[in-house]
């Protein structure tokens, strides 16, 4: 069982004052020891990485390829799988410019979701006006979940890629992980997840999902802004050409010629995000030590009690499946998203209104918006309260 949100919200300093912070999905707050981290490793730990001869830069670099090692434990892959990048759409645009760049050729078919973040819909559109492969849109289930049945269906030989989010930023659903692998791999495409979502609310587990590309953002795991981490097999990250050029991505260099280095370093042009990566790894035994599985019960809870909340209203809907993962997407008749967001606010109630980066699902659902709660760690029943109050008070103003 989850430790109570009482006491681990008294560790997150952005929560001070009784804030209904409900906007997790969007980032999370973070806990003292991920800020701890990061002071020590501004501060007195400070030195660069991989390149100094002195003591500081040597134990910097130590600990920064420990937290590597963290992250890669973390979601169940290799050390020398894991790239560091500047967040999640960054990896995914990393993926898409070099291995699409270099694996793909016009004619060839891309799987995407209705449900997809910008994040893994435009960087597959950039490589579409570059290479002329095809995008091919999979559609969901009356709930909203991507539907693999559909998925099965329209997989063809000339789908070389099939890219889903393993938790949807809006619906929370979730995907049968394993079953997209295995349709992807039974046509010979890769399958690559998008987690950012998934990682601070499930255990996540690249071997076991067989998944060839897994990328998450650092701040949405109560870790720092600025950092995210692709994960894909090691045998394809070595085929995969460099993206960016600089320093510390090369082996040897001249004017006739550069070689490269092998992977990870061959995608980390330039000096990394240190203080960033020291943060992360903070946020990873920040959250191990309350255990994913604990998280993960504690925002299931939350979401079932606030699904029975608001279907008592009998005036909102709720978009996404019942067992959503920790995230919550509404609309009040009548009420734009944005000014019940707006209100919420002046009640200390923080949550999300807006497309969520995911306009082609505001289509399908055939709304402009829709108010979002989402849920961390730190929130628990106080919060939902806050949350009806204040949409009561909204529905009074409303009339
Ligand atoms: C499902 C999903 N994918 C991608 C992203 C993009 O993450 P970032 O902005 O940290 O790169 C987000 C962030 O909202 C997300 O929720």
């Amino acid at each position: 069982m989850l430790m109570s949100p009482v006491s681990l919200r008294a560790d997150f300093p952005g929560l001070a004052g009784g804030w209904h912070y409900l906007d997790t999905a969007a980032t999370a707050q973070k806990p003292q020891a991920v800020i701890d981290a990061t002071v020590h490793a501004m501060g007195r730990d400070y030195a660069t990485v991989h390149r100094g001869v002195y003591a500081r830069s040597a134990e910097m670099t130590l600990a920064f390829e420990a937290a590597r090692r963290k992250v890669a434990r973390f979601i169940g892959g290799r050390e020398d799988e894991i790239v560091f990048t500047r967040g999640a759409t960054e990896a995914i645009n990393l993926v898409a410019h070099s291995w699409g760049g270099t694996s793909l050729k016009a004619g060839d078919r891309i799987l995407l979701s209705t449900l997809e973040h910008h994040s893994n819909i435009v960087p597959w559109q950039l490589l579409r006006d570059r290479v002329g492969v095809e995008i091919d849109v999979c559609p969901l289930t009356a709930d909203g979940r991507i539907d693999l049945d559909a998925a099965e269906r329209m997989l063809t030989q000339a789908h070389k890629l099939v890219a889903f989010a393993h938790v949807s930023n809006v619906l929370g659903s979730t995907l049968d992980a394993k079953r997209a692998a295995d349709l992807a791999h039974s046509v010979g495409a890769m399958l690559l997840l998008d987690g950012c979502q998934a990682v601070p609310r499930l255990p996540v587990n690249v071997t076991a999902l067989d998944c060839d590309f897994y990328v998450f953002s650092a701040h949405k795991l109560y870790g720092p802004t600025g950092l995210g981490a692709l994960w894909a097999r090691a045998e394809i990250l070595e085929a995969m050409p460099p993206w960016h050029g600089g320093g510390a991505m090369i082996d040897r260099v001249t004017f006739a010629r550069t070689t490269y280095a092998p992977p990870p370093a061959r995608f980390e042009a330039g000096t990394p995000a240190i203080v960033e990566v020291i943060g992360l790894a903070a946020a990873i035994d920040y959250v191990e030590a309350i255990g994913i599985p604990a998280i993960m019960a504690h925002e299931a809870a939350l979401v079932r009690q606030l699904g029975v909340a608001l279907a008592a209203l009998n005036n909102v809907t709720v978009f996404g499946p019942e067992d959503s993962a920790g995230i919550v997407s509404f609309a009040l008749d009548g009420v734009h998203p944005h000014d019940l967001a707006t209100i919420l606010d002046e009640e200390g109630v923080a949550i999300r209104a807006g497309h969520h980066c995911a306009q082609p699902l505001m289509d399908h659902l055939g709304v402009p918006a829709t108010a979002r709660a989402s849920f961390g760690l730190y929130n628990d029943e106080s919060d939902i309260a806050a949350l009806l109050r204040g949409i009561e008070r909204t529905k009074r103003i409303f009339g």
